[in-house]
């Protein structure tokens, strides 16, 4: 997550990069030659027509390397398996827990931790060859009630919260690469927010916090991570103000996060001027947490605009040296926070419910420098995915929508690629035969007008994996 290195220096082997000793993946300024010869192969979504519609020419992680850049998602660790796992592994070179490493989700009675969570993201991550954004350290909310309902002495308090920093930290020394260290401690006015912590310890508890985590790992990238901080103005100048008198002081601070929680068509216009003047401090930049919302239900123009403005993120980070990735809040509009935050908007990230790429998602592809193949204008598509999985079995469903073109009946194929077999289907008629599947519609669904949809499902067996076919529709 460090971009600011110059290529030809020597790496650090406190390096978040290279600390697992493991990684192959070139992480910085590689050669778009080398990276771009594995070309992503994304089978979920075909169409019946001539054109193939494929999600991006590679996948997001190869393309933001290619330009020295890294491509994150927030995750939900519980939802590791496939399709949203497979996304989560092929698409993405950063994973934030969106929830899983707050003070709440890792220690909800006092002294009783529950890591389980956390370390499932983080053994993905490993797995894939992927960096951790821990997230968060310090923050107001999300904070077990013990410690909120607490009354505490400033002393105490500084306690708890060291312990907390060298207790969490220090579980994942050498695993994540760059820690939010510090989550929101702003006002939009500037001033810093009254929480538990300032009211507590003073504004220093900032200071004490990111000298505490260098302590406990010293090879992480420390940041302070805030909203409405994207654009120049009253809040993002006292994170600036900050910033440098932490330098001054010499206080560890290696970035800030820009969470990046945008509203359709407000993307700021200061967004590239202001990454920049915090890479002129001499700090890295991370977009942390993008997602742009929008009333629902969607439309096309709505997400025409969306895509735009995802795009403009994408260009303003790529613009500065130091800016060093964006991760996107959630990956698909299934997985979002938007619904349940914000009443009435939703359609937020770059896929649809069912793992479809949205245009947002080929505006990210091409910002980065990928070509994408749009789907042709007038196709049904047929769309797998997996949506539940254990020990032996497993959920699938197909979805099947039409747009600009409608079906009377329809067919659905594929080969099983790994010994899977299917036990019983619903709204539909399958038959399999070794390892071909073919589905056919029931009395009652065979219509799929423009613009609608159609899904079956199935519960089935695996072992080994259970890889995502290439389904064809005919
Ligand atoms: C959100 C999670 O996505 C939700 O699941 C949870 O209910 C609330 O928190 N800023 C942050 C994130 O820094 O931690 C928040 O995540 C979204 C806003």
């Amino acid at each position: 997550m460090r971009s600011s290195r110059p290529a030809t220096s020597p790496r650090s082997s406190r390096s978040p990069f290279t600390s697992s000793g493991r990684s192959s993946r070139p992480r910085l300024r590689a050669r778009p030659a080398v990276l771009l010869a594995g070309a992503a192969v994304v089978g979920a979504l075909l169409t019946a027509g001539a054109g193939t519609a494929r999600a991006a020419d590679a996948p997001l992680r190869d393309l933001a390397a290619a330009q020295g850049k890294a491509m994150g998602t927030a995750v939900t660790g519980s939802k590791l398996t496939g399709t949203y796992g497979d996304i989560a592994g092929r698409e993405f070179s950063w994973l934030t827990p969106g929830n899983a490493m707050k003070w709440g989700s890792v220690e909800p009675a006092q002294g009783t931790f529950d890591w389980a969570e956390a370390d499932r993201i983080v053994n993905f991550a490993e797995a894939h060859d992927q960096d951790v954004r821990g997230h968060t350290l310090v923050w107001h909310s999300q904070n077990p009630s013990w410690l909120t309902d607490g009354s505490w002495t400033p002393a105490r308090l500084g306690t708890l919260l060291h312990d907390h920093i060298d207790t969490e930290v220090g579980r994942y020394k050498g695993r994540v690469a760059a820690w939010d260290v510090v989550n929101e401690p702003f006002n939009e006015d500037g001033t810093y927010r009254s929480t538990l912590w300032y009211d507590g310890l003073g504004a220093d508890y900032i200071a004490d916090a990111l000298t505490w985590a260098r302590a406990a790992d010293p090879a992480a990238r420390l940041y302070i991570n805030d909203y409405n901080v994207e654009g120049v103005n009253a809040k993002s100048t006292a994170l600036y103000d900050l910033v440098k008198s932490l330098k001054e002081r010499g206080v560890p601070i290696d970035g800030v996060g820009l969470q990046a929680h945008l509203i359709l068509g407000q993307v700021p216009s200061t967004l590239q001027q202001n990454i920049q003047r915090f890479a002129d401090l001499g700090v890295d930049v991370a977009i942390t947490e993008l997602d742009v919302r929008m009333q629902l239900p969607s439309d096309s123009a709505k997400l025409a605009r969306q895509a735009a403005d995802y795009q403009a993120v994408m260009n303003a980070c790529l613009a500065v040296t130091r800016c060093t990735g964006a991760t996107v809040w959630g990956f698909a509009d299934s997985d979002s926070w938007i619904p349940d935050t914000f009443p009435g908007q939703g359609a937020a990230t770059p896929y649809d419910e069912n793992y479809a790429p949205k245009p947002a998602y080929r505006a990210i592809a091409e910002a980065l420098g990928g070509t994408t193949t749009e789907p042709p204008t007038g196709a049904c598509t047929a769309a797998y995915s997996v949506t539940g999985q254990w020990n032996t079995g497993f959920t699938g469903q197909v979805r099947i929508a039409c747009s600009g073109a409608a079906l009377s009946s329809w067919k659905v194929g594929w080969n099983f690629g790994a010994g899977q077999q299917i036990a019983q289907a619903w709204n539909a008629t399958c038959a399999q035969s070794g390892a071909a599947v073919t589905c056919s519609n029931a009395s009652y669904n065979g219509t799929v007008p423009d613009g609608g949809s159609v899904t079956f499902g199935f519960n089935g067996s695996w072992s080994g994996s259970n890889p995502v076919p290439t389904v064809t529709l005919g």
